[in-house]
């Protein structure tokens, strides 16, 4: 493909996501259900949105009267201030609108509110929408923006990906709840880690299997097994959401088999028929490859996949640290040139002398014996 390089460099660049409505449900309800109580009262807030047709801003406009919100505040980020900029056209809905400015349209954000019945059908919903124009273009690290972070209770948004850091930290610093999507290879971040370590963060329900289909006006950019010209979707794996809000999965056991009984019968040719589990060559604890195949009898430390996160049970298991943070310099335990070089990570003996490099691994324990 001639335009492949370019393409790459483009795509990079792309933040424009948008969430679907069934995803944005599905997620919620999870919350609902722990705590049917959860967004009673609150203000919540969705930055990095486009109101006019975000589906947060639909669903929860929708369902504000549901939920008894007290206020639903929703901004946008302007047209001329975003990396990726395809062909503008303001909607009829704003153009039709008395302030409808030409030059706002593209350098201005905007925010839409939704506190009370305006259309006088005695209903809360998404006709009773009211919006301006923000004085600047909406950008989250704003202080026009942070002023409305501090007046939310809950943040909820899917942000822009590649300014995730920044935004996590900017809630963070807020001290407000939030649900956030992102790709699961932000908690080996390490501003984000100590979060996920610390139990300030997890992850909530998820996407099925991690997968997540995306609407972008930029779909075409996107090759085969990712874009579906079917659905006009693109597919990310690994995505998921952060929250600090409760839901019940965190809370269900993960029903594991005992070390015998994976050594015996794991269905992972990895360790089925193995006499032990692997020790790594530079930190104290087994390789656990798969998070099924976590022994529900082994009380040190174990080494497993970061997707183990998606299973994790706070009752169940503690974080000790990251592969990155507990991986002892291989230059201190191996025979110089035996490893490969590499930053600090897990390894394992190739049983020659020499070591391969594992995939990020968390460090859990059981809680109870
Ligand atoms: C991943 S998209 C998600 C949009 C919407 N929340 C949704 O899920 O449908 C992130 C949005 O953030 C916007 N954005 C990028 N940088 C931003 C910034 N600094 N401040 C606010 N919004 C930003 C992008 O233009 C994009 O529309």
């Amino acid at each position: 493909m001639p335009n492949s390089n370019l393409n790459e460099a483009q795509r990079a660049k792309n933040d424009e996501f948008y969430t679907q409505y069934a995803d944005i449900e599905k997620e919620i309800a999870a919350y609902l259900e722990f705590n049917p109580d959860v967004f009673r009262g609150k203000t919540i807030l969705l930055p990095c949105d486009d109101p006019e047709w975000s589906n947060f801003t639909k669903y929860f406009a929708q369902n504000f009267e549901r939920f008894k919100l007290k206020k639903l505040i929703s901004t946008s980020y302007a047209v001329e201030s975003k990396t990726y900029k395809g062909v503008y056209q303001p909607t009829l809905f704003e153009t039709s609108a008395p302030y409808y400015d030409k030059i706002k349209t593209i350098q201005n954000g905007k925010i839409f509110t939704l506190t009370r019945d305006k259309t006088g059908d005695h209903k809360v919903n998404v006709d009773d929408l009211e919006w301006h124009y923000l004085k600047g273009d909406g950008d989250f690290r704003s202080d026009e923006i942070k002023k409305l972070r501090d007046e939310a209770d809950i943040i909820i948004t899917n942000p822009p990906f590649s300014l995730f850091r920044e935004f996590l930290a900017w809630i963070i610093e807020s001290g407000k709840q939030f649900v956030v999507i992102s790709n699961l290879n932000a908690i080996t971040y390490k501003e984000i880690f100590p979060l996920i370590k610390n139990d300030e963060m997890w992850l909530g329900n998820g996407f099925h299997a991690g997968n997540a289909y995306f609407s972008t006006p930029f779909a075409q950019d996107y090759g085969d097994g990712v874009y579906n010209p079917e659905t006009g979707l693109v597919k990310f794996r690994n995505v998921c959401w952060f929250t600090n809000l409760d839901h019940g999965r965190r809370h269900q056991p993960l029903p594991l088999m005992t070390m015998a009984e994976n050594l015996k019968y794991s269905k992972h040719k990895e360790i089925k028929g193995k006499k032990s589990y692997d020790r790594y060559a530079n930190y104290d604890a087994i390789e656990v490859p798969f998070t099924d195949a976590i022994p529900s009898d082994y009380n040190g430390a174990m080494g497993v996949p970061i997707s183990f996160l998606d299973k994790y049970n706070p009752e169940q298991f503690k974080i000790i640290g990251s592969s990155r943070e507990l991986g002892i310099p291989m230059s201190e335990v191996a025979e110089k040139g035996t490893y490969v070089a590499g930053g600090p990570r897990f390894y394992l003996s190739n049983g020659d002398g020499t070591h391969r490099r594992m995939y990020d691994r968390l460090v859990i324990k059981k809680r109870k014996f």
